[in-house]
């Protein structure tokens, strides 16, 4: 009897600590993907509903639309601002859906699938609206130049906010294509929940492809519409065309779009084009790895076309545009010189989901890890850069909202006052180097896009039971750093100082070597010989200049 109840407690112990440590290593991976979401629920546009979790934001753009008669409120403001674009957008849902369908089990674990639906069908809801008849696309609302003159709350963002279009006589190929990518990837998701939805997602897809196909001359939306050149300008749509082709043959299992796709490919001559990074405005690396997976009749073209994209970019050896930082983080040339953290997992990104289509998985894999560790801590500044997950973590994300501030003039100055949960920023420079100042929208500003294959990766990491991320472990704070050309602001003030020090006992000296002479010269000379003499040795025009310049060095830094 007694034995009998011990085994049972043993058991019992051993079935609890099971549980328990399965709970240890996902926590961290659940509330990350949590947070995540969080994060695009901070960024609403439109009428919020009853369960809005984020206390500071109100109900805002509700005339969205008007100048041309549509309805566009609702929506994602796209970064720190409050601008809504269709393109960023897009290939945010589009690569939000993608990792969901890959790592649904990873949103399943950490009870976050509602959220998910959620967030893509507050997106798609007006990637709808956006499309109110088949050959117009509204692809901007804001206008950027009164937009980014604003920094304060969602209740008073200035107006006018015209919305601006792609049409018949104004195409834009490479949106239409990507919103159609969009609206196909998203109904796949959301059609476990919602049939009828998905179906009305995937004929606005077919509508959207067919726009894009059907209206010529093709052309980048932002040559249609210049508004968008000076933010998310693009400058092909062949990558768009055949993503968006694929994307429609996945939710609808029709082989024209396959075949389409296949021939889009071989027209655009997509294989032997000149290595890029997949981004929001480049779809090319999504073509090959999607292909891969679904269009097993037309040889091993889009494999092998993976295969070459991937291992060129992440062996720096390879003679390809990408290499590492002094701490391992993917660098690719001057495109990583913003947001280079995002740069970095897209192609971290696309590494783990090819990695369920090769055999040899082992070196996709690793590099997935590694960018992805990288990003949650494991770098020379000891930084997970994801906001509010650690002490460590970024504090002055480049966003109006969540700052609290009203002025542009003083963006870097006070606390900010609402923690942007989940947010990644930009990230750090070739060396590694983060300064985490809100003024500096290349380091420190977030977006849509930035959120859309970290999500993804973090689902994968919780369907395969990854350990803790790197962040769990680090009890040191950030290190100082200082940008480069700039001496150490304290270091600056200091030898300021002794400067002005040296310079004020030579003026006194000076002074004083005057004073002596004068009431010498006074005695023996005239007064027309006292001034030549004084004028020859009066050193302060050189003086004034040396003290101007070392003080007002650091005084540029010291605001910050
Ligand atoms: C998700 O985030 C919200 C908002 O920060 C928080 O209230 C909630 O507890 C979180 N849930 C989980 C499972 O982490
Ligand atoms: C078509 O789009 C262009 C570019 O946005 C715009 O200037 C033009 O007014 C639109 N045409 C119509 C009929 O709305
Ligand atoms: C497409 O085919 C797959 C595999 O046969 C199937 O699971 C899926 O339901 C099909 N989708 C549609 C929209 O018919
Ligand atoms: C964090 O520390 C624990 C305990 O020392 C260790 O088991 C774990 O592997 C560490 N995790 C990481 C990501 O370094």
């Amino acid at each position: 009897m007694r034995a009998k109840d011990n085994i049972l407690s043993l058991l019992l112990l051993v079935l609890l600590s099971l549980i328990t440590r399965t709970n240890a290593q996902n926590q961290y991976y659940s509330a990350l993907l949590n947070d995540s979401l969080y994060f695009f629920e901070a960024q609403r546009s439109g009428v919020l509903p009853d369960d809005n979790r984020v206390e500071w934001r109100r109900d805002s753009g509700l005339q969205d639309g008007l100048d041309h008669d549509v309805d566009l409120t609702g929506g994602y403001y796209d970064a720190g601002n409050y601008l809504k674009f269709i393109v960023p957008l897009s290939h945010t849902l589009t690569l939000v859906s993608w990792g969901a369908l890959e790592w649904y089990d990873g949103y399943v674990s950490a009870n976050q699938i509602e959220y998910l639906h959620d967030m893509i069908r507050w997106g798609t809801d007006w990637l709808i609206k956006a499309h109110p008849s088949e050959k117009v696309l509204y692809v901007q609302v804001g206008d950027g130049a009164v937009d980014n003159n604003y920094w304060g709350p969602d209740t008073g963002i200035p107006t006018p906010r015209p919305s601006y279009m792609v049409n018949e006589s104004s195409p834009g190929t490479d949106a239409a294509a990507l919103a159609a990518a969009a609206c196909a990837s998203s109904s796949m998701v959301l059609r476990r929940v919602d049939e009828d939805y998905a179906n009305t997602l995937v004929s606005h897809a077919e509508s959207l492809y067919s726009f894009a196909e059907s209206t010529t001359p093709w052309r980048v939306y932002s040559d249609s519409v210049e508004a968008a050149q000076d933010y998310y300008a693009t400058y092909d749509y062949s990558s768009q065309l055949v993503y968006g082709a694929l994307w429609l043959y996945r939710a609808t299992n029709n082989t024209m779009y396959r075949d389409k796709a296949s021939n889009y490919f071989d027209q655009f001559s997509l294989s032997t084009k000149r290595i890029t990074i997949m981004d929001w405005h480049d779809q090319t690396g999504g073509v090959f790895v999607l292909g891969a997976a679904l269009d097993n009749a037309n040889t091993d073209k889009y494999k092998d076309a993976a295969e070459d994209y991937i291992n060129t970019i992440i062996n720096s050896g390879s003679g390809g545009p990408c290499s590492y930082t002094p701490g391992g983080l993917l660098w690719c040339g001057s495109q990583s010189g913003w947001s280079s953290l995002v740069i970095a997992n897209n192609m971290a990104f696309l590494a783990a989901m090819f990695s369920h289509t090769v055999d040899d998985t082992s070196e996709y894999k690793e590099f997935a890890h590694a960018q992805l560790d990288y990003v949650l801590g494991a770098n020379p500044m000891n930084t997970p850069y994801v906001i509010g997950v650690h002490p460590n973590s970024p504090q002055n994300p480049h966003h109006a909202g969540a700052s609290g501030g009203s002025s542009l003039r003083n963006i870097d100055r006070g606390d900010t006052e609402y923690i942007l949960y989940g947010a990644i920023v930009g990230g750090p420079d070739e060396e590694d180097r983060y300064f985490d100042e809100r003024s500096d929208y290349r380091q420190n500003e977030v977006s849509l896009n930035y959120q859309a294959s970290i999500q993804g990766l973090i689902a994968y990491q919780l369907v395969t039971d990854a350990n803790d991320p790197p962040y769990a472990n680090i009890t040191e704070p950030r290190p100082e750093v200082h940008r480069p050309g700039e001496s150490n602001t304290i270091a600056g003030w200091l030898i300021a100082v002794i400067v002005i020090a040296i310079i004020a006992g030579i003026v006194i000296a000076a002074i004083g070597v005057c004073l002596v002479r004068r009431r010498r010269h006074s005695r023996h000379t005239t007064v027309g010989e006292l001034e030549k003499a004084q004028a020859q040795k009066s050193p302060s025009m050189p003086i004034s200049k040396r003290i101007s310049a070392p003080v007002s060095e650091p005084t540029r830094t010291s605001t910050q």
